[in-house]
């Protein structure tokens, strides 16, 4: 597989941090302190987006991460407007100001844009690739046939989708049956966001009164709201009190092991929270336990009816 590095040439570790928190519920002080630690963890692949907290997460990553070449900067545009070149030019402005870097590592387009057609969207990406303002391009909350659609189009420009980033966690695996198959084929890296749904395969929830960002946020309680999920995650606890190992890390490493291929990108809004997650990279898991937590979920469906048959 193509592997994309940093500007040095250095290899990505296996996982990335998002800063979709900074400048929003994570406070500076905890945000620097979880940009150290994961550089101390061999991270160095940072996750952002033009629209998170109205580019304060930007602008600390930014301030963090300087220009330095060792570090990997990933951006997004085009969530809340259409991928129009006028758009994303504009988008990528704006983030290599608050970025205080020319040279972006990977620019995803954020969402699928059913509206512009992919020949102006990749024509622009092209464009700022071959001009050295974009090394890598990349997509998100892409269906598969999106995505292969978007290939043939960025092929006829010399370019090509080089990352995806989709949700996958243990209670939402719709991308197994798609997407990954895909993207091996095409060898494209895949970054998954949301490892631990957002706080809920930490377990928290299980406790009366707990809050988190799934009491905070409806588009969170509602995606992780189903009773079975729920279950998973408190099944999941029981696991991880009998091992006396965080549920997190617990979430984390059976993800590395169902999916090695895949980048976690993993959050958290303070360093202790982090730690469990940091772990998880590095915790081997036992034959058994894997199956047992394979177990809390339901595998999603075939891509296509018979393919159980074959
Ligand atoms: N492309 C996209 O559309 C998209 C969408 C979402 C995210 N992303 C990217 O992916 C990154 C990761 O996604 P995510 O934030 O959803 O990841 P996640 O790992 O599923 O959730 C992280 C959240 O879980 C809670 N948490 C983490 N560790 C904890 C612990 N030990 N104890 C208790 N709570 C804990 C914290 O939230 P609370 O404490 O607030 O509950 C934390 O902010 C983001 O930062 C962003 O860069 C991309």
């Amino acid at each position: 597989m193509t592997q994309m590095t940093t500007r040095t040439g250095a290899a990505l570790a296996p996982a990335a941090f998002g800063t979709m928190q900074w400048g929003g519920s994570a406070e500076d002080a905890a945000s620097r302190a979880m940009f150290d630690a994961c550089l101390s963890a061999g991270i160095t692949h940072f996750d952002t987006a033009h629209v998170y907290t109205d580019g304060a997460s930007e602008t600390l990553l930014g301030a963090l991460a300087e220009d330095r070449d060792d570090i990997f900067v990933a951006t997004k545009a085009a969530y809340d407007r259409p991928a129009t070149p006028d758009n994303l030019r504009h988008s990528l402005q704006t983030s290599q100001s608050r970025l205080q870097r020319d040279v972006i590592d990977l620019f995803y387009l954020h969402r699928f844009d059913p509206a512009t057609p992919l020949e102006q969207t990749f024509e622009t990406l092209a464009r700022m690739q071959s001009d050295g303002a974009i090394r890598y391009i990349g997509v998100s909350n892409y269906a598969a046939w999106q995505v292969m659609k978007a290939q043939a189009v960025a092929a006829t420009f010399d370019t090509r989708i080089d990352a995806l980033q989709p949700m996958l966690n243990l209670v939402k695996r719709q991308a197994e049956v798609e997407l990954l198959p895909m993207a091996q084929d095409q060898d494209i890296q895949v970054c998954a966001y949301s490892p631990l749904g957002g706080g809920l395969l930490t377990g928290k929830y299980a406790a009366l009164g707990a809050e988190g960002r799934l009491t905070r946020d409806d588009r969170y309680a509602k995606r992780y709201g189903p009773e079975w999920m729920q279950q998973a995650a408190t099944s999941l606890t029981d696991i991880a009190h009998e091992l006396q190992t965080p549920a997190a890390t617990l979430a984390i490493a059976w993800l590395r092991r169902h999916a090695p291929q895949v980048h976690p990108i993993l959050s958290a809004r303070t360093v202790e929270q982090l730690q469990p997650s940091l772990d998880g990279l590095t915790y081997e898991m036992a034959d058994d336990v894997f199956a047992a937590i394979c177990d809390l979920s339901p595998a999603p469906a075939p891509a296509t009816d018979r393919l159980e048959e074959a």
